[in-house]
């Protein structure tokens, strides 16, 4: 059973979608969780919902794209709580488009948030962490870290998650902090059904288990890697994709 009492997380992009459930499960595991997002109107639903259901959080409003906003939520974090012990980064966006069509500023918003932003949140946060010699954090990156049509700056920001966590994970494995990445298949979030049908269907279609994931399916491979349970488990990639990437 994994037990997550008394430990502090942060949860960036949890306004909806899946890091809307990743802090609701670490949440009904006992953790207390500050539920970050850009969207201040989403993060306190998630943080009612919390509630509702027993459990405690409370909401941050931070853009990860900003660095100074992302040393906030960590310094507000262990100023009122004493420590950090987990940090999700989540939040990401996608603005598709064939690379010879690709405008620079959609480039360089994904950069922004999906790569610069987890460097944002973690760079505080390992500080913290290796002066205690305890922590986890989890970065979602992506099965399209791969490479995937329409998606060349989703892809390489989501490769360089695969590159960051890796080596915060040589770096910090002495200090007893263990990094790691998700990268989840095609997951049924407002991400994805922005999609056009023909195209929910191709990909359902290589998806050997038939289906989209569901953010939960995500959560629970997050909550028990952020679980004592995952001790000496890191720099490790985890595909949560039904198979998606075999
Ligand atoms: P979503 O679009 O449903 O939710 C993303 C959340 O992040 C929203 O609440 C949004 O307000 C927040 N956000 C956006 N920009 C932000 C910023 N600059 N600072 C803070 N918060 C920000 O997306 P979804 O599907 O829940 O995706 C979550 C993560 O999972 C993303 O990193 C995405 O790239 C990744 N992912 C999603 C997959 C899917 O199939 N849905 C597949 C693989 C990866």
């Amino acid at each position: 059973m994994i037990d997550l009492t008394h430990k502090i997380a942060i949860v960036t992009g949890a306004g909806r979608g899946m890091g809307k459930g990743i802090a609701e499960k670490l949440a009904s595991l006992g953790a207390h969780v500050i539920v970050s997002d850009v969207d201040e109107t989403t993060a306190n639903q998630t943080v009612n919902h919390i509630k509702e259901k027993g459990g405690t959080a409370e909401a941050n409003v931070c853009n990860v794209a900003d660095k100074e906003q992302a040393e906030r939520i960590v310094a507000d974090t262990i100023s009122q709580h004493g420590k950090l012990d987990i940090l999700v980064n989540n939040a990401g966006i996608n603005r598709d488009n064939l690379l010879h069509k690709m405008s620079e500023q959609d480039w360089q918003q994904v950069m922004d948030v999906n790569i610069n932003g987890v460097f944002h949140m973690m760079h505080p946060a390992v500080v913290h962490m290796r002066d205690r010699q305890e922590g986890r954090i989890v970065n979602i990156s992506s099965a399209s870290w791969l490479g995937n049509v329409g998606q060349a700056n989703y892809a390489a920001a989501k490769a360089g998650v695969v590159g960051l966590t890796k080596t915060a994970a040589r770096e910090l494995g002495r200090r007893n902090v263990t990094v790691n990445a998700i990268c989840p298949g095609f997951i049924d979030t407002d991400m994805t059904r922005g999609v056009p049908d023909n195209v929910w269907d191709l990909m359902i279609s290589k998806i050997p288990m038939g289906r989209a994931g569901s953010p939960e399916d995500v959560a629970n491979c997050i909550s028990f890697l952020s679980s004592d349970q995952a001790n000496y488990i890191t720099g490790e990639v985890i595909n949560v994709g039904g198979g998606m990437v075999l």
